[in-house]
Order: C-alpha cells, then sequence, then structure tokens
C-alpha cells in the first residue's frame, strides 16, 4: 500500500475512486478560512472538507443546525482562493436541501457556482436517493454522510455512537448501498462501531471516510481545529491532537501582552 499521494496533480472524483481501487488511504481535513486551507493544500492533504462545523469552531454555535447556506457560501469562497491541488467540497447545511428535491437541486447549484466548490456533501440515508440521482445526473459530485448525523442531533438526542443495535446497523448497510448506486463518490462515516464500518466498505464502490469510525475506512476525516488541539473543551477519543496550539496561543498572547505591558514591542528593529 503506497503512501505517496503527490502522483496525483489534482484531486477529482476519479482520483477518489482511483485510490480506493489501489487500496491508497485518502485523508480529508476541514477549513473555514484562507490561510488554514492553504497551509492544508500545501501539506498535500486529498479533499478540504469546508464543514458545517463551522457552526461550532468558528460561529461557537451549540450545533450545526443555525448554519445558512450564504454563510456556507461565504466560507467555501474563501477557502477556495487558497486550493490549488485538493479537492474542495462543500457541506450543504440544514434545511438547504430537505425541502425537495428541486429546491434542493437549485442550492447546490448555487454551491457550486458562487463559491467554486467540486463537490457537495449530505446528511442522510436512503431518502436523499431522487435528490443524489439529479445532482449526479446533471453533474454535481455528491458525498454522503452517515451515522452520528450532526443535523439530526434533536432526533437523536444525544451525539453518542450510532448504530451499535443490529437493526440501525442493517438499515446503515443498506442505506450505504443506497447511496453507492445513486452515484455518490464517497460517504463519511461518523461515529460508529470499526466492524460496521469495515463492512460499509467492503460492500460500496465508492470510499468511506471515517470519522470516529475506526481505521477500516478508505479514507480518514476530522476537523482541523480539532486536531490541532485548539478546543480545550471538546476530546472526544477518536480525536488524535497532532498539536497543542491551545496552550501555544496562550503563551503567545500572554507573552505579547506583558511585552506592550514592559513596553518591550516594538523594538527599533521593529520600528521605521
Ligand atoms: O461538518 C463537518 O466538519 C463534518 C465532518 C465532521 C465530517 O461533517
Amino acid at each position: 500500500m503506497s503512501t505517496q499521494t503527490s502522483e496525483y496533480k489534482r484531486i477529482t472524483t476519479k482520483t477518489v475512486l482511483a485510490m480506493k481501487q489501489k487500496g491508497e488511504k485518502l485523508a480529508m481535513l476541514t477549513a473555514y478560512d484562507f490561510i488554514t486551507a492553504r497551509l492544508l493544500d500545501d501539506a498535500g492533504i486529498e479533499i478540504i472538507l469546508v464543514g458545517d462545523s463551522v457552526a461550532n469552531v468558528v460561529q461557537g454555535l451549540e450545533t450545526t443546525i443555525p448554519v445558512t447556506l450564504d454563510e456556507m457560501i461565504y466560507h467555501t469562497k474563501v477557502v477556495r482562493r487558497a486550493v490549488k491541488r485538493a479537492m474542495l467540497l462543500a457541506d450543504m447545511p440544514f434545511m438547504s436541501y430537505q425541502v425537495d428535491v428541486k429546491e434542493a437541486v437549485r442550492n447546490c447549484g448555487r454551491m457550486l457556482k458562487e463559491s467554486g466548490a467540486e463537490a457537495v456533501k449530505m446528511e442522510g440515508g436512503s431518502r436523499m436517493i431522487p435528490l443524489i440521482e439529479q445532482l449526479v445526473d446533471i453533474g454535481i459530485p455528491v458525498m454522503g454522510h452517515l451515522g452520528l448525523t450532526p443535523q439530526s442531533i434533536y432526533k437523536f438526542g444525544t451525539y453518542e455512537v450510532r448504530a451499535k443495535e443490529s437493526a440501525e446497523a442493517k438499515q446503515l448497510v443498506n442505506d450505504a448501498i443506497a447511496l453507492d448506486k445513486a452515484g455518490v463518490f464517497g460517504i463519511v462515516l461518523e461515529k460508529i462501531p470499526d466492524t460496521l464500518a469495515a463492512k460499509v466498505t467492503k460492500s460500496v464502490s465508492c470510499s468511506t471516510i471515517g470519522i470516529g469510525a475506526g481505521a477500516f475506512c478508505d479514507g480518514q476525516v476530522l476537523v482541523t481545529n480539532d486536531m490541532l488541539g485548539m478546543n480545550e473543551q471538546f476530546r472526544p477519543r477518536f480525536v488524535r491532537k497532532y498539536a497543542n496550539l491551545s496552550e501555544e496561543m496562550r503563551t503567545a498572547f500572554q507573552s505579547y501582552i506583558a511585552d506592550v505591558k514592559l513596553a518591550k514591542f516594538p523594538s527599533k528593529k521593529e520600528s521605521y
């Protein structure tokens, strides 16, 4: 199995499919701003997701429910300016695609036309099939999202692991197969048992991208702010912290404040 992805000049749906066929793991992270997106793209990430998690990590909201389509388009547009190689994937926010197929198609079209996203992601199982078929037919690539779907948090009542019981697990496998047949190029599997994620991965031709779904998915996704250790309040076990930025930022802010107060900043060299 190769860990090299540099052979791919630009990541497209075709690349994602080829990577699954070759057994190459795919890495996806979120971005909501220009600088982060540029760093991710330079680092060689395959997919940059402008997630509706912008609600939690940027807007300070408890759920993703309030995010608007205009806000998602705004953040995706900002990220677009930085991304040269990665695929740019945008989340469709709650109620931008659930009312009816016609309105949903129009909103997904707006997302692509106005933000520069190359694909959209939406939560939900078999009931999404008519919409997904139309979008794929029109030429709008779709990634599905099953398991813990945060836009349904009021239905679930908790952010705990989904599909531990056999009925829900069976439904999830059926939903994944239906999404795959409808033409999605990938499915995010969020917070489900790893054995179930492995079963889904074997049952579909599209890529499975896990978050809290174990090691057997075709790829992995995390919220960038979480894996950088920026959010001290959010510590689920599926988030590996690759940095401790909250501590580094706090120390930097305190040093700056102290330097200003003691007239140690700016120095002569930092002045004109
Ligand atoms: O909104 C988001 O960031 C997501 C990921 C957690 C997959 O949907």
